[in-house]
């Protein structure tokens, strides 16, 4: 039976200058020196950076941005299109960030019109789920993260266009962590929804953990039955950081 294909994502979010290039440059380098991973590796800049990064794109190193907008054109000021983004070259967006669904009050319907139009530009969509804090403590985790799965991932999803994320919102950017034993709970269950949505398809669509993932804590955590690898905020900004956690996928 086909297995899902892990990847390690970064996620920039609204970081990052010319100079960092270096990071990438060094995430490069960690690429082609170092055993190769079982892992994808990804990186999304902010737009300012993704043509230029997108440049650097190669089998080892993928790009991605962080958002898109649901029509593919027209008068929507400020907004980036899917096909905008594969235009420079970038194979992969992020849709749904509970930052962009907090910030923007993305609703789980626009979050899955923005990753249609990710696929319909040819683009693997990473749909990202997750419960607050306030859910988690009324014993609504499951109840809401399904929710959201069934909400945010369009019909069209199959294993080469999409990606879900599961990122408990408490968990990001504060070095909290669930349980290993919550977040194969949490993961079976998404798994399970995705196979009864999408038959043999939903059993090789990769789910990515994220939240306050580590060096210290990536191989417990990538090592979770069905977890198929993470998406990394702060520590992708250091190349060493997030070559640690791609270490993950080194033995
Ligand atoms: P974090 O962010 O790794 O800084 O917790 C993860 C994310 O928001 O994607």
């Amino acid at each position: 039976m086909a297995v899902p294909s892990p990847i390690v994502a970064g996620n920039w979010k609204m970081n990052g200058l010319k100079q960092s290039f270096e990071q990438i440059d060094a995430v490069s380098s960690f690429l082609s020196s170092k055993t190769k991973p079982t892992c994808r590796v990804l990186i999304c800049p902010p737009f300012t950076l993704l043509n230029q990064f997108a440049s650097l794109a190669s089998d080892d190193l993928a790009i991605g941005a962080q958002d898109c907008h649901f029509n593919a054109s027209g008068a929507h000021t400020g907004d980036i299109s899917a096909d905008m983004i594969a235009d420079t070259g970038a194979t992969f967006v992020i849709v749904g960030h509970s930052e962009r669904r907090a910030d923007h009050g993305e609703s789980n319907e626009l979050v899955s019109g923005k990753a249609v139009a990710a696929q319909s530009a040819g683009l693997n969509a990473i749909i990202c789920i997750g419960e607050t804090e306030d859910e988690r403590d009324a014993g609504d985790t499951l109840s809401i993260v399904i929710g959201q799965l069934e909400g945010s991932v369009p019909a069209s999803a199959n294993a080469s266009n999409t990606v879900v994320a599961y990122e408990p919102v408490w968990g990001i950017g504060t070095g909290r962590t669930p349980t290993i034993g919550d977040v194969a709970t949490v993961h079976a269950a998404i798994r399970s929804a995705l196979i009864k949505r999408f038959g043999e398809q939903g059993s090789t669509v990769p789910i990515l953990y994220g939240g306050s993932v580590k060096p210290s804590n990536a191989d417990e955590l990538m090592h979770v039955e069905n977890v198929d690898g993470a998406l990394v905020g702060g520590a992708s900004l250091k190349a060493t950081d997030f070559d640690g956690i791609i270490d993950a996928y080194r033995k």
